[in-house]
């Protein structure tokens, strides 16, 4: 057989290979939770949503060079044996990082809307041998997450991105354990430009219980990270009461 069909041949089979050990991770990723509140209860937001474009938001080596990660751990006081939700995974710089510090008698789970982020990061997962990170497909509105299942829920440039927040927050709340808190990093410009000004960021969760602990600046052009307390299940609103916020900041 000349070289260059032998190499085309090498190449298909790889590819097929490839392509099995993505099918079994596929069938491994689904919902955790039964659905929640469905999204047509809620408000929509009164402000543009930014497109889902990227798995992250910059490279890994910046975001290491600026302490990103232990930066948040350090605010959060992010402990082992913690259980603690990346919300909106992608390739998981969060997820690889926070699987470390949790340890084994802790855990993540690493949830996403887009199936095949998470299927690359159950990948990433299997090759770096972290044994402690579970997968969890969600939806748009809700993050389909077991009830009391989180310490921390960290999202980290995503918020912008979701496309129902105030559904999202709301089906959010009962996945979160008594005490827990929610970490929301983000920059402070348009939600068009993927980011969310932060007097909107406290609106939304104002809009559903959610009430403020603090919010640090991050290093470099890291944005900020702001720490939220979620509603008491038996205190949430009804979905019809919650009020959309305007874009306050008119930074459309
Ligand atoms: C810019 S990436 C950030 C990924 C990661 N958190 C990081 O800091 O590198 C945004 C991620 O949020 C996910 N996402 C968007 N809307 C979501 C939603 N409603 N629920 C969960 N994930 C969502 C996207 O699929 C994408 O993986």
């Amino acid at each position: 057989m000349p070289g260059r069909q032998m190499i085309a041949l090498v190449r298909a089979a790889m590819f097929i290979a490839a392509l099995d050990v993505a099918c079994a991770y596929a069938a491994d990723i689904g919902y955790l939770a039964p659905p929640g509140v469905p999204a047509k209860e809620f408000p929509s937001p009164q402000r543009p949503v930014a497109q889902i474009v990227s798995p992250t938001r910059a490279s890994e080596e910046r975001r290491d060079s600026l302490n990103e990660a232990g930066e948040i751990a350090r605010l959060l006081d992010l402990k082992s044996g913690m259980t603690i939700g990346d919300i909106g995974a992608g390739s998981g710089y969060h997820t690889v990082r926070l699987s470390r510090l949790v340890g084994p008698t802790g855990s993540v789970i690493a949830q996403d809307v887009t199936r095949r982020y998470l299927i690359a990061l159950a990948m990433r997962t299997q090759r770096l041998k972290l044994i402690n990170v579970r997968f969890a497909l969600g939806e748009p509105h809700d993050p389909r997450l077991p009830a009391s299942s989180l310490d921390v829920a960290l999202l980290v440039h995503m918020y912008h991105e979701i496309a129902q927040p105030y559904a999202f927050l709301y089906n959010l709340a009962p996945a979160l354990k008594r005490g827990a808190r929610v970490g929301i990093v983000d920059l402070e410009r348009p939600t068009s430009e993927h980011g969310t000004p932060i007097e909107l960021l406290r609106c939304e969760l104002a809009a559903v219980g959610y009430r403020e602990i603090a919010t640090h600046q991050l290093a470099g052009d890291g944005g900020y990270l702001a720490e939220f307390s979620p509603p008491e299940v038996g205190g949430l609103k009804s979905p019809r009461d919650i009020v959309a916020c305007g874009d306050r900041t008119g930074a459309r």
